[in-house]
């Protein structure tokens, strides 16, 4: 080789080694992931390690406090880069002053912009928002149907599609940390917080919430199964008192929802507030490292709630001091503490216990190192900004998916004389609080916390949807509900009324109702509307089931359950009353006729005494057409059961219908649910048409956990005859 030859190798090699020698690996994107954070973590202080294990509120970057205002580069500074705090959230209606995109934007920049240009080692920060219907922080952003609703239309793909299209505006406004879903189950409605469930079911719910992991993990926004575990039944109803689950019911209910939601690839898991079984679940390391890691195998990160560790010495008092809290809680593998308003003292907390081997440096590593993980796993170190265009492009009206969101969700409950669709109908009388107020469209969550000022949103009411939406010769009028004067001068020429009644919107315990009961003045109205001798059409908007005095319940004709459907509720609504939308949606949770019967689910243990039936079953739902079913045959295979059935629509309509199907166990020796829901698929049909469809029986849907009381044992499929049960219809399969 020339003298020249050697010379340009000679120099290329120095001059690629100068570059590996400049770019450390964990700045390397070529590098495995695994390795950059290695390379990262022995670059790291003790202290820029426990920085990343904390999350703040944004303003506490704003105001130092609660305010919320412009950022303050002195508080960046002493937050982001002193403390080298490596997450920070919005609680609940916390946002950017004004609160537009462009401002989303710019806040996310500028605290990444502190965070690589000052930060030591260029770390960036991570942002956490509670987008669980929407980017429902910002305003103009599209509000869905909360999961209840969109549980009833049971649909994960378009679940996913919602989900998907939230997490390409929290992208694009930089927020890469979604607390959400919720994959609690909705077991008791007393529960405030029922509403952001998936319902009471957990294959349903498990499917639901794996489409919105997909969904915005698809776009690179971090997902979080919440609240784990065990927060869907509290005592008494009320959110965050204590649970009490047997070991099977914890197995066979509350984890499948969980493990659902991992193994569609979740990256982040949030623990419970409350407690299981006499243990506050943040202090749980059997929950939070024995089962969540060692059982499921999680390896992502575990974030606190909101405050919680403080919780354990000032609530729950299992612990005597905040260091003793701390210890308890990060030893029991809590990863991130969110510790809102204060970073200070749980830092300076975390080292003295760290430096006094209360907490293994180890432990440490290893939890920094799975937020450090999350961040490669986002891209955040590549593409740490946002366009700040691209934000104001991205949050326009999603009109279109809202609607169609909407649509699937609601559920027709009642229907006499076939009084909907209304099409003989001249005049229409709308009253009631919820016809024209949007924030009981809307429901908790919706700008603010407690969905006060969900108004702010954009959304078309159901007054509105029905003016605009009325066919050409029907005259839509309003009466307001407080004026009985007026309600019964414009109810005389009208030929039917529709009411809309529901509830206020809240938030956690704010929401808690142990009667299940409306406010007295709504019976009341129903009461009057009762005696004006018109057919009345009932909407509700709920994020439960309700209870009506019995005398009431059948007073209107038809009732329709709209949950909580977001920004297009009246579009939806008024095609659904028109007749233009044939309501497709199916209960996910069973409504029962009084909350003395709760706990009260499909799947409950079988009744010694019979007990009174639900007013309405879960995977309830009218259609304007009829469907018929052909179970055609069953067999095993090696890891599901399959079932063909045929599904006929019998009437005069297009239509969809959910077909379901469950399973009954066979004697086991231990009690077994009196029906569990094995599979089920929405199919739409023609009248007239028919159409034979596979459902797929995962095996593991027929797993029980065998032994005595406190049995240990993970759920297994035990030999036996399974009866099979699709409508009226049943066919039997053994299985090995
Ligand atoms: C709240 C909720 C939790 C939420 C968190 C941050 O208390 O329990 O669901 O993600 O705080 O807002």
């Amino acid at each position: 080789m020339t003298r020249i030859w050697r010379f340009a190798l000679a120099w290329v090699v120095c001059f690629v080694g100068s570059l590996a020698l400049a770019q450390p690996i964990y700045k390397d994107p070529t590098q495995p992931v695994e390795k950059r954070v290695a390379d990262l973590l022995s670059r790291m202080t003790l202290e820029e390690k426990l920085g990343q294990m904390t999350q703040i509120a944004v303003s506490k970057l704003m105001s130092d406090g609660w305010g919320l205002g412009p950022l303050k580069a002195e508080l960046l500074e002493r937050y982001l880069v002193q403390r080298g705090i490596g997450a920070v959230l919005s609680g609940g209606g916390m946002g950017p002053v004004p609160n537009t995109p462009r401002a989303w934007a710019e806040m996310t920049n500028a605290i990444q912009r502190v965070a690589l240009e000052k930060g030591r080692l260029g770390i960036p920060s991570l942002y956490g928002v509670d987008a669980v219907h929407g980017h429902n922080n910002l305003v103009g952003a599209t509000l869905y149907p909360h999961n209840l609703g969109l549980a009833a239309t049971w649909n994960p793909a378009l679940v996913e599609q919602v989900a998907r299209r939230v997490g390409q505006e929290l992208r694009a406004t930089g927020t890469l940390w979604n607390f959400a879903p919720v994959a609690d189950l909705g077991r008791d409605p007393r529960w405030g917080r029922f509403y952001e469930t998936f319902g009471e079911d957990s294959l349903l719910a498990g499917s639901l919430v794996a489409a919105t992991v997909r969904g915005l993990q698809a776009t690179q926004v971090a997902a979080t199964l919440k609240h784990f575990v065990g927060y869907g039944q509290p005592l008494g109803g009320t959110d965050r008192s204590p649970a009490f689950l047997a070991p099977r019911s914890l197995q066979e209910v509350w984890l499948p929802p969980f493990r659902a939601g991992l193994e569609a690839g979740a990256l982040t898991v949030m623990a419970n507030s409350g407690s299981v079984n006499g243990v506050p679940v943040h202090a749980s390391r059997y929950l939070l490292t024995e089962v969540l890691r060692g059982q499921m195998g999680f390896k992502g990160v575990v974030i606190s709630d909101w405050n919680d560790i403080d919780k354990l010495v000032n609530d729950h008092k299992v612990a005597a001091t905040f260091a003793d809290a701390v210890a308890l809680s990060i030893n029991a593998g809590v990863d991130v503490y969110m510790v809102p308003m204060e970073a200070d003292r749980y830092l300076q907390t975390l080292k003295e216990l760290v430096e006094a081997g209360r907490i293994p440096r180890a432990r440490v590593d290893e939890a920094a190192g799975r937020v450090l993980w999350l961040k490669f796993q986002l891209g955040l170190f590549e593409r740490p900004y946002v366009e700040v265009a691209e934000a104001e492009k991205i949050i326009e009206a999603q009109r279109t998916l809202a609607k169609q969101a909407a649509l699937e969700s609601i559920t027709l409950l009642e229907n006499a004389a076939f009084t909907l669709p209304l099409t003989n109908v001249r005049t229409l009388l709308v009253t009631g609080p919820a016809a024209a107020d949007k924030t009981m469209q809307m429901g908790g969550w919706s700008i603010d916390w407690q969905g006060k000022e969900g108004a702010k949103a954009p959304g078309i009411t159901l007054l509105e949807g029905l003016q605009k939406g009325a066919p050409k010769g029907v005259k839509v009028a309003y009466a307001d509900p407080r004026d009985a004067r007026a309600l019964a001068a414009t109810a005389r020429a009208a030929d039917a009324v529709v009411v809309a009644l529901g509830e206020k919107p809240y938030a956690e315990s704010e929401g808690n109702n142990l009667s299940g009961e409306l406010p007295a003045e709504q019976y009341k109205l129903l009461r009057d509307l009762k005696a004006l001798g018109k057919p009345i059409v009932l909407v509700l908007f709920a994020g439960r089931p309700l209870v009506f005095p019995p005398d009431l319940w059948l007073t209107p004709k038809a009732i329709l359950m709209a949950y909580l459907p977001g920004s297009e509720a009246g579009s939806a609504l008024a095609d659904v009353l028109f007749g233009r939308y044939n309501p497709s949606g199916r209960l996910p949770f069973t409504w029962p006729r009084l909350f003395a019967q709760v706990p009260f689910t499909y799947d409950r243990y079988p009744d010694i005494y019979p007990k009174a039936e639900p007013l309405y079953p879960f995977g309830y739902g009218l259609s304007y057409t009829d469907f018929a079913y052909r179970l055609q045959a069953a067999r095993a295979t090696p890891n599901a059961v399959e079932v063909d059935v045929e599904v006929r629509n019998t009437g005069k309509r297009a239509g969809s219908d959910v077909v379901q199907l469950y399973t009954r166990f066979p004697p086991l020796g231990f009690l077994a649910p009196r029906e569990r829901l094995v599979g089920f698929a929405k199919v739409n049909l023609e009248p007239g048409q028919a159409r034979s469809i596979k459902l797929i029986a995962p095996l593991d849907r027929f797993a029980l956990v065998p032994g005595d009381v406190f049995s240990l044992e993970t759920p297994r499929v035990l030999p036996g005859r399974y009866v099979l049960r699709v409508g009226e219809q049943t066919v039997a399969v053994d299985l090995r």
